[in-house]
Formats: C-alpha cells, structure tokens, sequence
C-alpha cells in the first residue's frame, strides 16, 4: 500500500511524516512529494521516497501519483489560485488510478461564511465530482497561529481584535496532523467528513490570560469595532487587502466561524488534543 502526501514540505506536512512513521508505516511505504524536495533530505535518509511536483504544473503531477494508492492533498498557500492547483492534483490523482484522497479542508467549509471557505467548499466539490472515494478533513485553527499575537503582547501588553466574545476551539498542528496521518493509513474512512477542532473553545480574555503567562507580562485583550481595528492595522503599515482580511476573520470569528467543538479530532487521534497553553507555550518557544 503507497500512502502520498503533497504539501509534505510543509509545516503539517513534516508532522504528518513524523506521525505516519511513528504509527509503523513503512518508509519506502511513503511517498512524500513537494515543490523542492532537498526540504525533505532528511526523511530520505530514513527511506521515505521523495518526489518533486507543483500543483499548477500537471504534468509533474502525473509522474508523482504513479503507483499511488492514498493521497492526503495538503490545500495548498496561494490563496486565490487553490481551486485551479487543487483541480490540477485530482485530475492527475484520477488518471493515476489513486484509490483515496483526503484533503485538508476548513470548518463547515459548504456552508461557512468563512471568508477562506469558498476555496475549500469548491475543492470539496471536486474530489466529490471526480468520484475517488475521499475523506474531508475540515482542520479547525491552529494554536499555532497565535504565536505573533503573543509576540506582539510581549512588546505592547495588548491583544487587539474585534472578534468581541467569539471563541476559538483550535488545536496544534500536531494534532491536525495526527489525525491526517490516522485516515491517510487507516481503513474505514471513505466518503467521511470530519469537523476537527480542539477539545474546548476559548476566547480572548483566555488567550490573553495564557500569553500573559508565556511572555511574563500583563497582557490586555482590547476590543475594538472592524472599523477601528482596520484603521489600526493599516496605521501599522498592513496594506488594505489585508487588513481588510485580517478584520474579515475577526468578523467569522465573532459569528462563531471557527468555534465549534466535535470531538471528531480527539475521537480519531485517540486522546486529547493539546490544551491552548500547553501547544502555545510549545509553539512560542520554538519560535524563540
Ligand atoms: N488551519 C489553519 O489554521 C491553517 C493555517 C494556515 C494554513 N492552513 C492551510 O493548511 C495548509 C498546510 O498548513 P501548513 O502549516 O503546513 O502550511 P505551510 O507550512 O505554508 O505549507 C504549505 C505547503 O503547501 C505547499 N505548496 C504551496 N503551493 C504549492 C504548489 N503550487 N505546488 C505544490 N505545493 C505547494 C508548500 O510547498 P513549498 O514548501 O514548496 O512552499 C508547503 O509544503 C496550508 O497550505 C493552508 O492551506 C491552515
């Protein structure tokens, strides 16, 4: 059985390596496949079989499937041109005769209004319309994420957003990765779709709470409206788009868009998934 990932140059895809050779996949069993492949060096030394491919050129798409049976499509960074790229990698998964793919989605993505949503819900729909057996893996945030709001507090003892009391149920990537690592190996995931969020959702006052602890200073959660807070970014020097994204999140946030709690993570992954402080605390330092 040959399990490929794309995206494995990534930061959930390195993870997602990690977690299928910890889980007893056998290296020459993975087929890890990305743009630059020297990123990878180090899980050729230990035997996985590495292979060069970009989503927007087919043609290295097709000679990376070859002799695939499952497929975890890690969404790729270039937002804007996901739906194309993403496209690309089924039609080549399709005609390679791949037997799975999983593909890391967002939350509610067919019916969020998520402002990244509409990429994923397009991508969804196309894994479905090519008729290969899939397994949708709508990852929550990741803890992770929050590691600048914290470096940031570090220096100005303030958290500003606009989100008011919106909670946030993310995990770490570990964990999203984990779980990838569990469908991508595992039988009994076809036409599955999974909503993984962290175990709890918390909001501003916590994260506030939490990077006071980390970076051993008070830390403040301002609340301010979308429009001062994009008046406050673009004063940073954020050029308009994406302030204008950054408050957009906020706004999703606030309607609820990213705090939804399933259990579906901890169920597949077989424990907890790691609590807001700990996987920040974690992450913060190896930011350091
Ligand atoms: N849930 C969340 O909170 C969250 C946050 C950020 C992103 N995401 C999504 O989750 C994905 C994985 O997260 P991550 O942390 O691993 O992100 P990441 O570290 O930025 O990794 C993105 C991966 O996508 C690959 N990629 C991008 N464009 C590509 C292309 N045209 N052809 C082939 N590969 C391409 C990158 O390859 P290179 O190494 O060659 O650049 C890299 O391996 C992201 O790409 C994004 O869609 C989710």
């Amino acid at each position: 059985m040959t399990l490929a990932l794309t995206g494995a140059t990534g930061h959930l895809g390195r993870l997602v390596l990690e977690s299928l050779l910890a889980r007893g996949v056998a290296p020459d069993d993975i087929v890890a496949i990305g743009r630059d492949t020297s990123k990878l060096a180090d899980f050729a030394e230990r035997g996985v079989q590495l292979r060069t491919a970009d989503y927007s050129k087919p043609e290295t798409l097709a000679a990376a499937f070859e002799g695939v049976d499952r497929l975890l499509l890690i969404s790729g960074s270039e937002v804007g041109q996901r739906v194309k790229q993403h496209g690309n990698v089924i039609d080549a998964a399709k005609d390679a005769g791949v037997g799975f793919i999983a593909y890391t989605s967002a939350p509610r993505a067919d019916t969020s209004d998520l402002v990244l949503a509409p990429e994923h819900k397009a991508t969804e729909q196309l894994i479905r319309d090519s008729g290969i057996p899939f397994s949708f893996l709508r990852n929550g945030w990741y803890t992770e994420n929050y590691v600048q709001v914290a470096q940031q507090a570090k220096h100005t003892g303030l958290i500003i957003a606009s989100l008011g009391d919106g909670t946030v149920a993310s995990a770490s990537r570990k964990d999203f990765a984990d779980a990838a690592a569990v469908v991508l190996a595992g039988p009994g995931h076809e036409n599955s779709v999974y909503e993984l969020s962290g175990d709890t959702a918390w909001g501003y006052e916590e994260l506030a709470q939490v990077v006071s602890d980390i970076v051993g200073r008070e830390v403040t959660y301002k609340r301010v409206s979308s429009k001062e807070h994009r008046t406050i970014l673009t004063k940073a020097g954020l050029p308009m788009g994406q302030a204008g994204f950054v408050v957009s999140l906020d706004t999703n946030t606030r309607d609820g868009a990213l705090g939804l709690v399933t259990g579906d993570l901890a169920r597949l992954i077989g424990r907890p998934t790691t609590p807001l402080a700990e996987g920040l605390a974690e992450a913060y330092a190896a930011a350091e």
